[in-house]
């Protein structure tokens, strides 16, 4: 925690998330472990009501928005419902760790340089689904995490932080992914920590971070 940032008010965050959640959660722990939190989880936005990341918000005590898209005409229509969600909850910071739908530009332009995505894999290679899956097809030797802004492509925005994680001989998708979920959870609060302190900036596709001090 740098002295700058001491006094000023948390970061509020919106995680999306459409599945299990132990990113959502290990990011939440991550920051309420901190006696100054440069940062806070105040909203989790998710498709799918029944998701075991609903559950873990409650627990938590996580404010949720559980919307099911097939009760909007249109992506446009509970994109902009999530918009004034966000507006509400005073978000200044969207992260996707695990949201499984494309976001559209009603989302990407209010908030673009304001949200951020996990991807389980060093981009860009093996974008899209089941990232290791594609990686152990291929055969890489080497494959990890990226954290990068959103830009409306399919992972494609400039890169935060990535971290390498070596494949073994004898991994199954279930065992590459559980390491690769263990170096996701330091990542992204890391990267999370870094932009509330105000650390982050974009110059087109490189982003700048200034550690230190
Ligand atoms: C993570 O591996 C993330 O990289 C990807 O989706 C997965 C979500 O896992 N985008 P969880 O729901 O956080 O456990």
């Amino acid at each position: 925690m740098s002295q700058v940032q001491e006094g000023r008010t948390p970061l509020k965050i919106a995680v999306f998330a459409s599945g299990s959640g132990s990113n959502f959660q290990a990011l939440v722990e991550s920051l309420r472990a901190s006696n100054a939190p440069a940062a806070e989880i105040a909203l989790l936005v998710c498709d799918k009501p029944q998701a075991k990341v609903a559950e873990r918000a409650e627990r938590l005590s996580v404010p949720a928005f559980l919307f099911s898209p097939k009760n909007y005409p249109s992506r446009e229509a509970y994109e902009k419902e999530i918009v004034a969600k966000l507006e509400e909850a005073g978000i200044g910071l969207i992260v996707l760790a695990g949201y499984m739908r494309l976001v559209t530009d009603t989302l990407v332009a209010p908030y673009y340089g304001r949200m951020i995505n996990i991807h389980p894999a060093i981009l860009p290679s093996f974008p899209g689904l089941n990232a290791i899956g594609q990686a152990l097809e291929h055969g890489v030797k080497v494959t990890g995490a990226t954290v990068h802004f959103v830009d409306g492509g399919m992972d494609s925005g400039p890169i935060i932080a990535q971290r390498v994680v070596e494949v073994r001989e004898e991994d199954t998708e279930d065992s590459l992914a559980k390491r690769i979920q263990a170096v996701e959870h330091e990542l992204l609060p890391q990267s999370v920590r870094l932009i509330a302190e105000g650390r982050v900036s974009i110059d087109k596709r490189k982003v700048n971070v200034r550690l230190g001090d």
